[in-house]
């Protein structure tokens, strides 16, 4: 059954994501409560160096100063303790984040990158201050203030009502108000999302927002998701403000009842009042308002909790069910690939983008997938790589179905060339080694010119340790293309996708790597799609796919 997703479901699983740090935990606690409460013990030090007709003045000033000093060690312990643990539970859900990620977006129509990049990003560093200041910090406040009252109970116990009252009372206010700053923190974090979205959406299209003089239309667009931000984020503020400034207003009404009621009953005030006084003032209401301060943050933590644990509990459109992790390499066989019957249709859409799809390829052919723009040729190869699921027909791979074969394993198998080449900002040897880490020098050089790539390596400032820019900016289009092409030479795989490939390329340069394709065919299946004349002639074999009306 669907777990109701309520505020006791994301609480919960911010406990959960602690279950390793459970050590480090209890340690953060006491190493707080020693620093939080090595104050009462120096009050209580302080308040027997004034009593100078008991004990020996320099020990007791000794265990003040020992006292003092627990104080400062165990605060820098406190903050480093604390931290250690919280940033190692916001390491691992960042990693969890991202696997998840890894796993929906190829197939995830609804949400964008900049709102991804929100949640992994900003979503979980939000959780440290959970981890590190709220959670610890009530636990410990709690303790810190028993022992407070303690200490008032021993100096004086009608102020011990006073307080009593005063902490009910600075406490009940966030409490009653927590709902409404878990809704306005969810609230703020979503909008976050979307400004985000808007920022990294007008990073990335920059170049079509200046050519296509789109930037009036694109400014008032982020202005306004800025706009909606700042109003969300003034409207959390103000209600925090107003309860930090309640909470003031009490605490200084209970110093003056105190007070009064000091005056009134005592007349005067000893020294020990004095101090009372003092460690009333800085420490426990100064560390309930400091715990509560901090507890306005908690609708900010809800917010990301609940868009963090929704990522992670996202349905994955993609089911890795299959439990076959490797397919025998049968050199009787050969490789051999079947699409029956398949059709095919993205989500929340009503038309069918592959129909009865009906084709097989075999090693040493290679098989051209010809159709219009918009058939469905780069969806046949999304579906090999299982980056989305087909309800209707098979594929199979050596007489196995894709579905029983597990994602990681499956993928061992295909190496795909696409449509739309991604390199990364580092050398491009570094680009090649993703393809194949322990590639050497020799190899490296072998699959580029292959792939038709050595002559403008050669001629780059860095030849291969050139760093190619962000997404590959410094490379033509064809350039990218022929090192992605030498990626997937590297990687060597027994079935190859080549998505328009070549399609950047000058004829001359596709024909030399069509030769490259007859070679690299020898026992592998070789699926390319094109548009090309020349690509189409070389290809043993043509499927051409016809568009499901
Ligand atoms: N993620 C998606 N969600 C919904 N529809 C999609 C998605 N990706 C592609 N489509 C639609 O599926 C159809 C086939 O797209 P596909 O990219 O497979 O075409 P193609 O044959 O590779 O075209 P081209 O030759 O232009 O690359 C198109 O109509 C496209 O709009
Ligand atoms: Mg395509």
């Amino acid at each position: 059954m669907e777990e109701t997703k309520g505020r006791n479901y994301y609480v919960r699983q911010l406990m959960k994501s602690m279950s390793h740090y459970r050590f480090q935990f209890v340690m953060s606690i006491i190493v707080k409560a020693i620093s939080m409460s090595a104050p009462f013990l120096s009050f209580y030090f302080m308040a027997q160096l004034v009593d100078f007709d008991n004990g020996v003045f320099q020990i007791k000033a000794l265990l003040l100063f020992v006292t003092v000093l627990i104080g400062v060690i165990f605060s820098y312990l406190d903050t480093y303790v604390s931290h250690k643990m919280s940033f190692g539970i916001v390491r691992d859900l960042r990693d969890r984040c991202y696997e998840k990620i890894e796993r929906i977006i190829p197939s995830s129509n609804h949400r964008s990158l900049g709102d991804y990049e929100k949640i992994v990003n900003g979503d979980v560093d939000v959780f440290e201050w959970f981890y590190a200041h709220i959670l610890v910090e009530w636990i410990a406040t709690v303790a810190t203030i028993a022992l407070g009252l303690a200490a008032v109970f021993y100096v004086n116990r009608l102020s011990l009502v006073i307080c009593i009252i005063t902490i009910l009372l600075i406490t009940f206010l966030p409490c009653i108000k927590t709902k409404q700053a878990e809704e306005k923190g969810y609230e703020l974090r979503n909008y976050g999302g979307a400004l985000n979205a808007a920022i990294i959406d007008g990073i990335l299209g920059v170049k079509d927002i200046l050519t296509n003089n789109y930037k009036h239309e694109y400014m008032l667009g982020l202005m306004e998701k800025s706009r909606q931000f700042d109003k969300c984020r003034e409207k959390y503020n103000r209600s925090g403000m107003n309860e930090k400034r309640i909470t003031e207003l009490v605490i200084n009404l209970s110093a003056l009842v105190i007070v009064l009621q000091l005056v009134l009953t005592n007349g005067a005030f000893d020294l020990k009042t004095i101090l009372l006084l003092f460690l009333f003032s800085t420490n426990i209401y100064g560390t309930l308002q400091q715990t509560l301060r901090d507890g306005t943050n908690y609708g900010f933590v809800y917010g990301a909790a609940k868009r963090v644990y929704d990522l992670l509990n996202e349905e994955e459109v993609v089911k890795d069910n299959g439990n076959i992790v490797s397919i025998e390499d049968d050199r009787q066989k050969k490789w051999n690939l079947e699409v029956k019957n398949l059709s095919f249709k993205y989500p929340d859409t009503d038309k069918n983008v592959l129909q009865d799809l009906n084709f097989d390829a075999k090693a040493n052919e290679i098989v051209a997938l010809v159709a219009p723009s918009g058939s469905g040729k780069t969806t046949v190869a999304n579906l090999l790589e299982r980056f989305w699921d087909y309800e209707t027909g098979e594929i199979y791979i050596n007489s196995i179905e894709l579905r029983k074969l597990k994602i990681s394993a499956l993928r061992k198998y295909i190496s795909m060339v696409p449509q739309e080449i991604y390199l990364f900002n580092m050398s491009l040897a570094d680009n090649l080694r993703l393809a194949k880490p322990d590639a050497t020098r020799e190899e490296m050089i072998n699959a580029c010119k292959m792939a038709n790539a050595m002559g403008f390596i050669n001629e780059l400032p860095d030849g291969l340790d050139t760093v190619v820019g962000e997404r590959g900016t410094k490379l033509s289009g064809g350039q990218k293309q022929r090192i992605a092409i030498a990626q997937a030479i590297l990687r060597n795989t027994p079935i190859m996708i080549f998505d328009e490939a070549t399609s950047s390329l000058d004829v001359a340069k596709e024909i030399e790597i069509n030769d490259t394709l007859q070679k690299l065919k020898k026992d592998k299946v070789v699926l390319v799609i094109a548009h090309r004349k020349a690509t189409i002639e070389m290809a043993d074999r043509i499927v051409s796919l016809e568009r499901a009306v």
